[in-house]
Formats: structure tokens, C-alpha cells, sequence
């Protein structure tokens, strides 16, 4: 095998609580993450020299070359590696493109190159690149929490139709982060009883217990994404912010529903798309 073509699925978080901080900065956090059908494409084959090209603007040292590099390194390997990235993805928009291009050139590597390494080598080397990326290894639904790297299936939770949302510019999450640190949040997450309604299929419990306490300090920094939820009420729908933002998604009866609130919802903000979760 010369060559091998990857999807890399976005994500979404369910609810997102944060539980203390490491001594390093990193947040502890626990989170209910969700794989949706919105994919980033990953063309990798042998070169003569490692390069990567991406079709939206991440510049040459993007994470998904950066884990080559660092699995390269890492095995002393000899090989060089051409990357191709057609992104579909918002970039810095809470829905984890840049991890989810970063776990598929791990995965596309070890295929491509018959490297042997099981799954919690290639998670210990994505986590040290980043803290979606043992996520994003493992896919479907999952609670999350340390920083990242503790995951549990969540094997139970049927297929959900839902309409995502985007403003159009990134957020920095180091920043989101650091502005949780100085304001808080005070939003209530039930954790378990989300799972509960995920598992049982109640949609229309979910807004009550759901929550991402990072949604503060992710509108203090972006002013203008305190905007959104406001596009998704006059559609009846709830919405909840992904992981550090500023996508917003919310839950819809079915496709029909879904399409339909994306096109409405295109009227307003930059981006909007229906997808439907992966199991
Ligand atoms: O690991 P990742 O590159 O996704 O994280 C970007 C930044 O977000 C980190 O450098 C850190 O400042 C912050 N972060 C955090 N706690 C986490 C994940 C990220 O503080 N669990």
C-alpha cells in the first residue's frame, strides 16, 4: 500500500463541566463528546520529502503534519509522508478538525506504514499533541474526562439528527480557557441525567439539564456569539455551544428538520449544516 484516504469526523460536546486544573494549566474537565457526520478528508501516500497541503488556511505546521512529525520522531522512522487535508470542518470552532486531522494521520500512518501500534500507544502520543485527540481515536460517543485522555463508550445512545452553526471566525482556546479562570461559569450540568436522556431517546428533556461552562467566558472574549442562541430560539430550537466554540448545535425531530433549520439558519451566521451523530 503506497497511499491511503482518511475521514476525520467532527465533534460535538453533549455538555461540557469543568472539575478542577492541573498544576500545568490544563483543565480537568468531564464531558459527554459525540462524533457527527461532518468530515474533513486525508489523503496521505509516500514522498520523497514530508509535506502537507491543506485546502483552508493552516499554515504547513498544522496538527495533523505535527503528529507525523512527532510519530516520526518518535519511531525513527525513514519514510516521508505527503498529506492532502480537504477541510469541510470550521477551523477553531469547537468541533475538534484540527484533533480529528491529527487522530486520522495517526491512524492513516500506522495503516499506511504497518506500524503495529495499538490504540493506546497512538492515544498517549495524540494526547501529548492534544487534548481532543485520544477522543477522536476512539470516536462514537464517549464521557470524557481528565483532560482528555479517560474515556468511557457510551455504546447505548441511538442516533440523533441535529442542525450545527457557525459564526465564521475562530476561537482561540487557550484564551476561552484562561477568561473561565477569571469568570466562571454559571451554568448547571447534570452529567448523568444527560446520559440518561441521550440513552432514552428524550430530546425534549435535554436543554434542561444539559450545559458547556465554557460559554461564558467564550462570550466575553466573542461578543457577537451571544447572538446565535437568539437565531436558533426564533426556530424553536435550544441550542448549546461545542466544546470552546463558537459553534452552537441543537437537536431536530429528523433530517427533514435538520436541512431546514440550516437553511434558515444560513440567513444569519456564516456557516450551518445538518449532521447527524455517529455510533
Ligand atoms: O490540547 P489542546 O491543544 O486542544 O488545548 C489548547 C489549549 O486549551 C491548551 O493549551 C490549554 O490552554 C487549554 N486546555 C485546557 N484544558 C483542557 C484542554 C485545553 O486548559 N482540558
Amino acid at each position: 500500500m503506497k497511499e491511503i484516504h482518511i475521514k476525520a469526523a467532527a465533534k460535538i460536546n453533549w455538555s461540557l463541566e469543568i472539575t478542577g486544573r492541573r498544576e500545568d494549566g490544563y483543565h480537568l474537565l468531564r464531558s459527554l463528546m459525540q462524533q457527527v457526520s461532518l468530515y474533513d478528508s486525508l489523503d496521505l501516500k509516500l514522498a520523497e520529502e514530508d509535506r502537507c497541503f491543506c485546502s483552508a488556511l493552516v499554515d504547513q505546521e498544522n496538527l495533523a503534519f505535527r503528529a507525523w512529525l512527532a510519530l516520526k520522531r518518535q519511531l525513527s522512522l525513514e519514510e516521508c509522508l505527503e498529506i492532502h487535508i480537504r477541510k469541510q470542518i470550521p477551523i477553531g470552532a469547537g468541533l475538534a478538525g484540527g484533533s480529528a486531522d491529527a487522530a486520522a494521520v495517526l491512524m492513516g500512518a500506522n495503516q499506511l506504514l504497518s506500524l503495529g501500534l495499538s490504540s493506546e500507544d497512538l492515544c498517549l502520543l495524540g494526547l501529548s499533541l492534544g487534548a481532543d485527540i485520544p477522543f477522536c481515536l476512539r470516536g462514537g460517543a464517549c464521557l470524557v474526562e481528565g483532560i482528555g485522555e479517560l474515556l468511557q463508550d457510551l455504546a447505548k445512545i441511538p442516533s440523533y439528527w441535529l442542525v450545527l452553526a457557525n459564526p465564521g471566525f475562530s476561537v482561540g482556546t487557550p484564551q476561552v480557557f484562561r477568561e473561565y479562570d477569571r469568570v466562571g461559569s454559571r451554568q448547571k450540568v447534570d452529567i448523568p441525567a444527560v446520559v440518561d436522556c441521550l440513552e432514552m431517546g428524550q430530546r425534549e428533556l435535554l436543554p434542561s439539564l444539559w450545559g458547556n461552562q465554557l460559554y461564558e467566558a467564550a462570550c466575553n472574549l466573542y461578543p457577537s456569539l451571544s447572538r446565535i442562541p437568539e437565531f436558533f430560539l426564533s426556530l424553536g430550537l435550544q441550542p448549546l455551544m461545542s466544546g470552546s466554540g463558537g459553534s452552537f448545535f441543537a437537536l431536530c425531530e429528523g433530517q427533514a428538520q435538520a436541512e431546514a433549520a440550516a437553511a434558515e439558519l444560513r440567513r444569519h451566521v456564516h456557516w450551518a449544516a445538518a449532521v447527524q451523530t455517529l455510533n
